[in-house]
């Protein structure tokens, strides 16, 4: 008896094979009974028809729920019509155990309902669709940047500073110390580029967002590269190389799910460089026209005018050149504006990446420390990055949630995450 997953059946048609997995749903009436089963690899209709099993088999499929485990055997047959394009016509197997009430159901619930059953509820379709797109999107991430030659460097978790501003700081007792969880792992890069050129760091950061937005988590993933001798242009580059490749593979690997999903390809297909390139000043000029913007100059922008610009391309558009007084302490700057850009991606969906060349003058970058009120002592180490062979440098974050949701089409970055955190949730 052969042992396979969804994935494989098109290597047995025609053989007998056992299906592992649970009771998607099922219907049926008198002497036949379809099975929709699901083995994590994919959805499969499994056909029971009563003269082909025992009675007693036939009895407790039948009284099976939703989601109740079995294990299935029968024949692969291959049939277009079918979803996934194959069927099984079964001749034996079991109930392995028997699920009742289980409480998501096909019909509506409130999104409330679903995140409180998230640990079920990523059972449903379309959260099984997202979270392999996440996959693949993590998947590609990692091989661009090898085929790339960086080096894959960890920053830690617990901070003895902020990043990315004080005011989103998680703290946390550190024995007699206060200490914070990490908003960003870029400084480290920047630490790590100077001792492998390139590299990129990868991992969860936590930022206190009090915003309740679609586009907000307390916890997200970030990646994050960083190029020894890169100038804001490169740091461009690479972005919107990644960007591409990344989209491409998952056109490639995950077609079945974007159609799960009722993901508009059109609309990834045509994410090819070079992608639009605004200046800030581009950008407001942009915004003043518009009718509906309540843009001011000098200010950074909203989630509204991101995406007024979005809208404009059918490819992410990157802005470049903020005043330096919106953004971080780390950007070099070029008169009163920073060398940092901001990915854009299509749809409305807005900013997906933030990055910048770095301050690479120990004497400037001091500067900046003081304007913002940072405690020098707890960034002396990477001072030293400015003391001991200073060149110049940048990268950029990548926010995988908001990625994930743009290339899965999804509104919120809440079904991005497998178990997302934001203000009012931290359970399941
Ligand atoms: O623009 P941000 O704040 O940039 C940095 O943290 C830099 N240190 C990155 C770097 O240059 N190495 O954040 C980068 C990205 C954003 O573009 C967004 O995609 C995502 O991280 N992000 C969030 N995603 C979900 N929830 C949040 N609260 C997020 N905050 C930022
Ligand atoms: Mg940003």
């Amino acid at each position: 008896m052969t042992v396979t997953t969804i994935s494989h059946l098109a290597d047995h048609v025609g053989a007998t094979v056992t299906l592992r997995g649970w009771i998607h749903n099922s219907s049926g009436k008198g002497k036949l009974l379809f099975v929709q089963l699901r083995d994590g690899s994919g959805f499969c209709q499994c056909v029971v028809l009563k003269k082909n099993v025992t009675e007693e088999l036939f009895e407790a499929i039948g009284h099976a729920g939703q989601e109740s485990s079995v294990e299935l055997t029968g024949e692969v047959k291959a049939d277009e019509r079918a979803p996934g394009g194959f069927e099984i016509g079964v001749t034996g197997g079991r109930v392995i155990q028997a699920a009742e009430g289980y409480p998501i159901t096909p019909k509506e619930h409130g999104t409330d309902f679903l995140l409180s059953n998230r640990h079920l509820w990523l059972r449903s379709k379309r959260q099984w669709a997202l979270m392999r797109v996440r996959d693949a999107v993590i998947t590609a991430l990692r091989g661009f940047f090898a085929e790339r030659e960086f080096t894959l460097i960890d920053s830690p978790m617990f901070m003895g500073s902020s990043c990315e501003g004080t005011s989103t700081l998680f703290p946390v007792q550190y024995f007699d110390r206060e200490a914070y969880l990490t908003q960003s792992g870029q400084l480290y890069a920047e630490a790590s580029a100077m001792a492998h050129g390139k590299v990129y760091t990868f991992g969860p950061t936590f930022r206190a967002e009090k915003s309740k937005t679609r586009r907000h988590l307390t916890e997200f993933w970030m990646l994050e590269p960083e190029v020894a001798f890169a100038e804001l242009a490169d740091v461009c580059e690479l972005a919107e190389d990644m960007i591409v490749y990344v989209v491409q593979e998952v056109l490639r690997r995950r077609k079945p799910e974007l159609e799960i999903l009722e993901r508009d390809l059109s609309k990834l297909e045509a994410i090819k460089a070079p992608f639009p390139r605004l200046t800030y000043d581009e950008a407001a000029d942009i915004l003043e026209a518009h009718p509906e913007s309540e843009f001011v100059r000098g200010d950074d922008f909203g989630a509204p005018d991101e995406t007024i610009l979005s809208n404009r391309y059918d490819r992410p558009v990157m802005v470049t050149h903020y005043p330096a007084s919106v953004k971080a302490f780390y950007m070099k700057r070029e008169g009163d504006k920073a060398l940092c850009v901001d990915m854009l991606a299509t749809e409305g969906v807005g900013e997906i990446i933030g990055g910048s060349q770095r301050e690479d003058d120990l004497d400037l970058l001091l500067e900046r420390i003081k304007e913002h009120d940072l405690d020098q002592s707890t960034v002396e180490w990477y001072l030293d990055l400015r003391r001991y062979g200073s060149v110049p440098h940048g990268g950029f974050g990548l926010g995988l949630e908001r990625t994930v949701a743009w290339i899965a089409g999804v509104e919120h970055v809440r079904e991005a995450a497998p178990y997302p955190r934001m203000m009012y949730r931290i359970e399941p």
